[in-house]
């Protein structure tokens, strides 16, 4: 469940997220829409914690966001960044495995999660290679399964498929979309296709200038 109530933040004078108000449910699976710049990255990068400084309120599950010590947002919240952030130095499989070893797995516990994931994500065959030796599609797919691989309760998706032509991008919704009704996942995907979202049931959030402005049922 994630609940924000009057969140505000400002860049200097400028207010990128204007006095917003959002609730997913638990098991809930929606789409944020909205133009370029409309602060769907930064409302993302708040749930997240990778940026601070706001006013408002943020309650993921049952507990303020602030009050959550980085490794329990780490456990509850899998994240899909618009730009992969994957680590160069490492392959595909460490990359994903990584998402476990930082929770404390072990790499035995992690193994059987992570082949299943990279299976699933068409990624089986590349598991040792380097980001840099993959297309963009693929890069992304890797930051899928990473995000995945501890099942966390929420799940978080900046443009997961921006990279992939429409069928990948189709496939890789299935997948989302099956593993959080497998694992009752609460998920919020952001996507400027059209296509996806007239594909999958899900309700629809609309960003405009730092506020949703529109609920669609799916
Ligand atoms: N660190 C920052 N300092 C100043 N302004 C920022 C900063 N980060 C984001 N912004 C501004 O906030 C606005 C919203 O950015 P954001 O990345 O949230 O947009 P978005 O909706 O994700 O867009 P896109 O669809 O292009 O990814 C932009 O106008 C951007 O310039
Ligand atoms: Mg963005």
């Amino acid at each position: 469940m994630i609940r924000i109530q009057g969140l505000t933040k400002r860049y200097g004078d400028f207010t990128v997220l204007h006095d917003l108000h959002l609730h997913v449910a638990a098991g809930e699976f929606a789409f944020l829409q909205g133009r370029s710049g409309s602060g769907k990255s930064t409302l993302l990068k708040l749930l997240y914690q990778e940026i601070g400084d706001y006013t408002g309120e943020i309650v993921i599950g049952d507990t303020p966001a602030q009050a959550l010590p980085k490794y329990e947002l780490r456990r509850r919240m899998g994240v899909i960044f618009q730009s992969f952030e994957l680590l160069e130095q490492k392959t595909v499989y460490e990359n994903v495995a990584l998402a476990g070893e930082v929770l404390g797995r072990t790499g035995e516990d992690i193994a059987p999660e992570a082949q299943r994931l990279l299976e699933r994500t068409g990624l089986g065959g590349k598991q040792g290679l380097y980001p840099h030796q993959l297309s963009g599609g693929e890069q992304q797919r890797v930051a899928i399964a990473r995000a995945l691989l501890n099942r966390p309760p929420i799940l978080l998706a900046d443009e997961p498929t921006g990279n992939l032509d429409p069928e990948t991008a189709m496939a890789m919704l299935v997948l989302l979309q099956e593993l959080q009704r497998e694992e009752n996942m609460t998920m919020l995907v952001v996507t400027h296709s059209e296509l996806l979202v007239e594909a999958f049931p899900a309700r629809r959030l609309v960003m405009e200038q730092g506020r949703i402005t529109a609920h669609a049922a799916g």
